[in-house]
């Protein structure tokens, strides 16, 4: 009998079966499974209004997708995400193309990368929302996570905007960035040559980290080195048709020749279209997944309070931290109740205060208006009384005036008898 010490696992063994047991068809059964559920893809695509996003989006794909063409007058950047169902033999892809509309066209373009970020978060919170449900349906839940982000570079054959460095910069943790300088049709050959390594040396001085074709598939090994030599891709976009020799090729036509898209001496598009559709479709889905997604769920579930394990390496229990967690908030409620509470308390005083000031202030102004009546009355009484006197006076004088009145006519009807008498004295 074998003794097992502590929690060690006992090793396995080998053993050789005694015939087809069949579960080397595990892999096919992974394959079905994943051909009848279907793929989703999901691509950003950064860049200058008219830098040739979505044409070349309908090169790569060879179709026509919806577009419409930005106006260069978006006062910010806004993100336009587009979803189409594809089937190609007997495989579904519902691709989501998302335009960052109006990016480079505003005069402050301190913020230009803020709503590209803000979007590929809501992405994830919205997937891990989805996976914190009790009742998850993730089987059949619409992965919107952007799973690549094509940076289109303006072929100046100088060196990076500000802009390219700060918006790569701040994306590099949250997607896998595949540089390509647009247009490359408009640049001469050894300018490109030239402006390929210019980049790649500002990309690595600046820090920013962009998607490595990975090279730990020994199947695919070899020609992901190859091509990780070759960023950034140069690439030429075109939905024209065009015959060069007896075949009718996508190409674009100048007065001077023809430039052909899929001519691999005349741009890079063929290997981009490898790279990011043929190859490593897969790796892109499973970085967003393992890498980038994991770490926003790390930081998310970090910053709510969750963790693996304590100080001592103890592994941390989700009811404790749940416990924990909420006692905290509990805490935290009754401390700003009892802040609110103490904030009304005050709020009534100070009302009870000023009412009192009101009162106070209304009853002096009243005990002054009392004064002024009461003086005013007073006023009143006296001009009365002297009206009163005058008028009694001018009443006695005009008593006076008429008793002289009377005595005067009296006097003056007796005079003419005596003045009879007197004539007939003599
Ligand atoms: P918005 O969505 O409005 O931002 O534009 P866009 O980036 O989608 O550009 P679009 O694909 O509409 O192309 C704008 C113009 O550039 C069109 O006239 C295209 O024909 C042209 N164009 C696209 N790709 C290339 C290319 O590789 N080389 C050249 N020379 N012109 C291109
Ligand atoms: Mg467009």
């Amino acid at each position: 009998m074998e003794l097992l010490c502590g929690n060690a696992e006992p090793e396995p063994r080998n053993l050789s079966l005694g015939g087809h047991v069949g579960f080397d068809s595990l892999p096919d059964q992974l394959v079905s499974k994943s051909v009848t559920q279907g793929f989703s893809f999901n691509i950003l695509c950064v860049g200058e209004t008219g830098i040739g996003k979505s044409t070349l989006m309908n090169t790569l794909f060879n179709t026509t997708f919806e577009t419409e063409e930005a106006s260069h007058h978006e006062e910010c950047v806004r993100l336009r995400p587009q979803t189409y169902d594809l089937q190609e033999s007997n495989v579904h892809l519902k691709l989501t193309i998302v335009d960052a509309v109006g990016f480079g066209d505003q005069i402050n373009k301190d913020d230009s990368y803020r709503p590209i970020v803000d979007y590929i978060d809501t992405q994830f919170e919205n997937y891990l929302q989805e996976e914190l449900k009790i009742r998850r349906s993730l089987f059949d839940y619409h992965d919107t996570r952007i799973h690549v982000c094509l940076y289109f570079i303006t072929p100046t054959g100088h060196s990076l905007k500000s802009l390219d460095l700060v918006t790569m910069k701040k994306l590099d943790s949250k997607v896998n960035i595949i540089p390509i300088i647009a247009k490359a049709d408009t640049i001469s050959k050894s300018e490109l040559h030239k402006f390929k390594i210019k980049i790649m040396g500002e990309l690595v001085s600046n820090g920013v980290q962009i998607y490595q074709f990975p090279t730990d598939d020994e199947a695919v090994a070899e020609i992901n080195a190859v091509m990780n030599a070759h960023l950034p891709f140069a690439v030429v976009g075109s939905t024209e048709e065009v015959k060069v020799g007896n075949k009718l090729v996508r190409a674009r036509q100048y007065p001077w020749g023809v430039v052909q898209v899929e001519n691999e001496n005349h741009c890079d598009f063929v290997k981009l279209r490898e790279m990011l559709i043929r190859v490593n479709m897969e790796d892109l889905r499973e970085q967003t997944h393992s890498r980038h997604y994991e770490l926003y769920r790390r930081c998310k579930l970090e910053e709510m309070g969750f963790q693996d394990s304590d100080g001592d390496s103890q592994p941390f229990s989700l009811q404790e931290t749940y416990e924990a967690k909420r006692k905290e908030f509990l805490s935290e409620l009754q401390r700003k109740e009892e802040e609110m509470r103490q904030m009304f308390v005050n709020k009534v005083k100070e009302t009870e205060l000023e009412l009192k000031e009101k009162e106070r202030e209304l009853h002096e102004k009243f005990e002054h208006l009392k004064r002024i009546h009461q003086e005013e009355k007073r006023k009143v009484e006296e001009k009365r009384r002297e009206l009163e006197e005058e008028t009694n006076a001018f009443n006695c004088r005009k008593a006076a005036m008429e008793a002289l009145q009377s005595q005067a006519l009296h006097a003056t009807s007796q005079q003419p008898l005596r003045k009879d008498k007197d004539k007939k004295k003599f």
